[in-house]
């Protein structure tokens, strides 16, 4: 056997012929280490079995020889006399007794020569598992010689050096006075002073305080409550400046503006007292710059709306609801919603359930025109001979027409039932006379019990078409998305959308020509569930991020005008990495030589750690990903390190062109176990993973578990998150495993805590362990690899799914039964990326946090959601084969059951808060290529095990 492994040894060659010179010392003086314990294991075997079956060879032949000579000497004891007898028995008992006493010497030789045999064999047992240790190391150091060597090259012939960081660049004076240009054809190129505003600048912005630069006339209701909303919400804004001279933009705020006494509102001059407006003191002669904020609350009629109409406001960037076709200069001004929402916090208890896709009332409208009520011409229009073209030139026509039509759509033989109202009954106190639009019907509650119920919310563009966008179609739309009506909107091609640039509606909303009224009715019937519950969706989310809040709404208009910039966002926050131990304090190392359990397989070199790449694609993401950015991960508002989302190099730009990084297999020529274990591959450069460790008062078994680490390769570093407020023992030793252990204090004892985003963490790919999860490290290695080509997802081991409950429906269960499909890998033994921490502990509704703080469980549950909501795709459940938990830690039924109960209990609420369950089924398991492949005796299988 030993000669065996031997052979393997001396035939290991991973290298072929190498031209470097150096690697070619370095392989001898191996080869000569091989050739030398190679001689020493032979030797020593050789000669102790020699000698061993000398001495047995000899000894008990010898014993016999004489023994039998002996016998032989007494053969003719029946010829003697009687006499002689008794002193030849005698004699012969004591030659028995010499003969058993010389036996059991020689027996008590024998006994200890065997131990000496068995000595020698385990100390050759020894000696062998120690050569595979040898050899296995040495694997690993030629490997990690390679590694370092392509390291070093990859250094070397770096022709781009890496960038340093620009310098932030920020104005120094405020805006010089320039005179006046045209601004009615306004567009960022003629009006905006981008030099202000320098791709490294962070976009400052700068708020005038409304309470200390008045702009508006007396005579005029400000909104209160809305301006110190705002005031306070960008405050929050991270862009918000104190220094006007840096600024790239300033904000003025105008609030919403009534007339203190509407009756007397025409005596009093225009809101806006031009002359204050003209001379702020940065406005510059023409407002370069500047955003006038006119956001609408309460009242979502179109005077108090438009208060720019037929002002002065220079190259300023208008922000408000209401637009004039012939004011609105488009991809310069900023059509956005009513603030109809709470100023920040959870709002997913306004949302209702997105199931079912189908509801009681398939379209609802509720809406009257003040001219409506008067209006003859409705019932003299016959269906029959209308003329769409004729009608479209007189608006109101149009519009009779599509009542009409629509009355009569209610009253068919169709078994969709609509809820169509168009009088308000009682009639709506917002009824005016200066109404251009459909105003909104009863209490926001009585509009939102009809929403809840509709599939669809109609929403009728203006019928004067002259406005492009009201407060009221903004605050239909609103209150659409809000209760997952899907918006159908009538004249969808007459008006501008709020965000338009960069909100995809389409997958939201159904935008409509007025002409197509007759044939909505079976456009909406053929709209599938699937679709209905997607645009459903989209339509939460962009309730929920950009418009559901005022800190959203606010966040929102910032971020769009710095996305028209090209700037990025300023880069996500994360949490600090406090140590446990104070900085005089230096925890004692085990002295104790960890053996490696597993150490039979080589599984990648060790490399010294290095962090992933970070904030590479600063700029590139916003172009690429523009798109994605707001609508599908509807996170315009941070700048990330790395993302799970990023572009994959075609595979010939690793070795044309774009090497640097990359580990290909076979250097390219690819191979099977041997080569596979020496390199990374993949479509991805090389990397190192970070294990994060959530540990309370389990001293020893956080030891035994991080021990367990030692020579893992690829691992960057390990986090231990000390939950405990007690501080580890002093006399604790803890482990050298060859990379950094941080064990950090938490503030608190919160399971929330393993999701935390550390900044000490510094690779793409985190691996959450349990502190008494037992992985191997083939299973950990290959999970990696896995990760690595599904990045955006959970990878790991425990698996558990989602089951529905027979008995009482609408509602789900948490199963760890046996099953054939699955929708949860727990976090107790997965790789995620770094980029969901984030967004679990800043984009995640507080109340997810909250019930896991609650119950002291679930958080797995909860990153298991949110990963899903994101991507719509399941976890990936990887192959283990001795994965247990905490053998020997008692845990009593009853515990056991209530901790079953409570993750029943938060299946079905981060249901409710999500609005859907955004678990998806998966029937997939990752199993290494070669696994249960028949594969030639000189080749190698990916892992030996799995
Ligand atoms: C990207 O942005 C981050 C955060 O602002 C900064 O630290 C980093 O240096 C930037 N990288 C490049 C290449 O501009
Ligand atoms: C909205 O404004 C109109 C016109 O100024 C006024 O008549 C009406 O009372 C206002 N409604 C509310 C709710 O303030
Ligand atoms: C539409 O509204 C504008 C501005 O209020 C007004 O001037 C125009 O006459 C209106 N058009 C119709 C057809 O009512
Ligand atoms: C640091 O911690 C050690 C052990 O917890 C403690 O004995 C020592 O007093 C601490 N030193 C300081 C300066 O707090
Ligand atoms: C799991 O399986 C056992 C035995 O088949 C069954 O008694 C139990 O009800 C199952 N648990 C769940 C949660 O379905």
């Amino acid at each position: 056997m030993a000669g065996g492994s031997l052979e393997s040894g001396s035939t290991y060659h991973p290298l072929g012929n190498s031209r470097e010179r150096c690697y070619w010392i370095a392989h001898i003086k191996l080869s000569r280490i091989i050739i030398l314990i190679a001689f020493i294991l032979f030797i020593v075997p050789l000669f102790t079995h020699y000698y061993l079956s000398q001495v047995e060879a000899e000894s008990p032949m010898m014993d016999i020889h004489r023994t039998r000579s002996k016998l032989e000497a007494f053969e003719d004891f029946t010829s003697m006399k009687a006499s002689d007898l008794k002193s030849r028995i005698e004699e012969m008992l004591r030659i028995k007794v010499s003969v058993s006493n010389e036996l059991r010497d020689l027996e008590a030789k024998r006994q200890r020569l065997q131990m000496e045999v068995n000595g020698f064999t385990q100390k050759i047992d020894d000696l062998k598992q120690e050569l595979l240790h040898q050899q296995t190391d040495l694997d690993r150091l030629k490997m990690s010689v390679v590694q370092a060597q392509a390291a070093q090259r990859e250094a070397v012939e770096r022709n781009t050096p890496e960038l340093a960081p620009p310098k932030r660049i920020l104005m120094t004076s405020p805006p010089a006075i320039v005179p006046s240009t045209d601004p009615y054809s306004c567009k960022m190129y003629n009006c905006f002073d981008h030099s202000r505003c320098a791709l490294t600048s962070g976009f400052p912005v700068y708020l005038y305080d409304p309470d200390l630069f008045s702009i508006i006339n007396p005579g005029w209701d400000v909104d209160g409550f809305l301006r110190t909303t705002i005031k306070q919400t960008l405050g929050y804004n991270p862009h918000l400046t104190s220094n006007p001279a840096e600024a790239c933009i300033y904000i003025i705020l105008i609030d919403e503006l009534l007339p203190v006494d509407s009756t007397r509102a025409q005596g009093f001059k225009h809101p806006l007292d031009i002359v204050k407006l003209h001379s702020l003191p940065y406005w510059g002669g023409d407002g370069r710059n500047h955003i006038l904020l006119n956001l609408a609350r309460r009242n979502l009629t179109l005077a108090s709306g438009n208060t720019f109409a037929n002002v002065d406001t220079g190259r300023a960037i208008l922000v408000q609801s209401t637009y004039r076709r012939n004011q609105y200069r488009e991809g310069f001004d900023l059509v956005v919603p009513p603030i109809l929402g709470p100023p920040g916090g959870d709002i997913w208890q306004e949302c209702a359930q997105m199931v079912p896709a189908r509801r009681k009332y398939l379209l609802s409208f509720q809406g009257e025109m003040k001219s409506s009520r008067s209006n003859p011409t409705t019932s003299q229009i016959d269906d029959a001979e209308i003329d769409l073209a004729r009608l479209a030139e007189d608006e109101n026509n149009l519009d009779s027409f599509i009542i009409q039509h629509l009355k009569e759509m209610t009253s068919g033989t169709t078994m969709d039932k609509f809820y169509l109202q168009f009088e308000c009954i009682p009639a709506s106190e917002e009824q005016n006379n200066e109404a251009v639009d459909w105003y909104l019907c009863g209490t926001e509650s009585s509009r939102k019990e009809i929403l809840k119920e509709s599939t669809f919310s109609l929403i009728l563009a203006p019928t004067n078409a002259s406005y492009v966008s009201t407060a009221s179609i903004q605050a239909r739309l609103y209150e659409a998305l809000r209760s997952g009506a899907i918006p159908v909107i009538l004249g969808g091609d007459q008006i501008v959308l709020s965000y338009s640039e960069v909100i995809a509606w389409r997958r939201a909303a159904i935008l409509l020509p007025k002409a197509r009224v007759t044939e909505m009715h079976f456009l909406l019937r053929a709209i599938p569930d699937n679709d209905l519950l997607a645009m459903r969706r989209q339509g939460r989310l962009i309730w929920e991020r950009y418009m559901g809040t005022a800190q959203g709404a606010m966040d929102t208009i910032i971020a769009t005008v710095r996305d028209r910039l090209g700037i990025p966002p300023l880069p996500a926050t994360q949490s600090p990495s406090p140590s446990v131990f104070n900085e005089s304090f230096i925890p004692l190392k085990s002295d104790t030589i960890i053996s490696e359990p597993e150490a039979e397989e080589s599984l990648g070199p060790l490399e010294p750690p290095y962090p992933s790449p970070a904030f590479k694609r600063n700029y590139t993401t916003m172009f690429i990903h523009g798109h994605e950015i707001w609508n599908d991960w509807v996170n315009p508002f941070n700048l990330y390190p790395q993302l799970p989302f990023d572009t994959v190099l075609p595979s010939d730009a690793k070795f044309i062109g774009s090497e640097v990084g990359f580990r290909p297999i076979g250097k390219g020529a690819g191979g099977a176990g041997k080569e596979f274990s020496e390199a990374l591959g993949g479509n991805h450069p090389r990397e190192q993973f970070t294990i994060i460790m959530l540990t309370y008062e389990r001293e020893q078994v956080l030891i035994n578990s991080l021990a367990r680490l030692y020579g893992l390769p690829y691992l960057n570093k390990v986090l231990v998150l000390w939950n405990s407020p007690k501080p580890p023992m002093e006399d604790l030793r803890w482990p050298e495993i060859g990379v950094p252990i941080v064990v950090i204090k938490a503030a608190r004892n919160s399971l929330n805590n393993r999701f935390l985003p550390f900044d000490s963490i510094e690779t793409e790919a985190v691996l959450s362990v349990d502190d008494d999860a037992h992985l191997r490290h083939d299973e950990i290695m290959f999970g990696f690899r896995v990760w690595r080509e599904h990045r955006d997802q959970v990878v790991g081991f425990p698996g558990r799914f989602h089951a529905w409950d027979q008995n009482y429906h609408n509602a789900w269960n948490y199963n760890s039964n046996y099953s054939c499909e699955l929708s949860m890998v727990l976090t107790g033994a997965a790789f995620i990326h770094k980029h969901y921490t984030y967004l679990y502990t800043h984009w995640l509704p507080q109340a997810i946090r909250d019930k896991v703080d609650e119950y002291m469980n679930c958080e797995d549950i909860a990153m298991n959601f949110l990963i899903s909501h994101l991507t719509r795709k399941p976890p990936v459940k990887v192959t283990s084969r001795w994965t247990f938990r905490c053998p020997g830690c008692p845990v009593s039924l009853s515990e056991d059951d209530t901790h079953f109960q409570e993750r029943h209990k938060c299946i079905n609420f981060f249901t409710q808060v999500f609005g859907y369950m955004p678990l998806l089924n998966t029937q997939y398991r990752a199993d290494s290529i070669l696994f249960k492949t028949r594969i030639p005796h000189d080749k190698q299988k990916c892992f030996k095990f799995i």
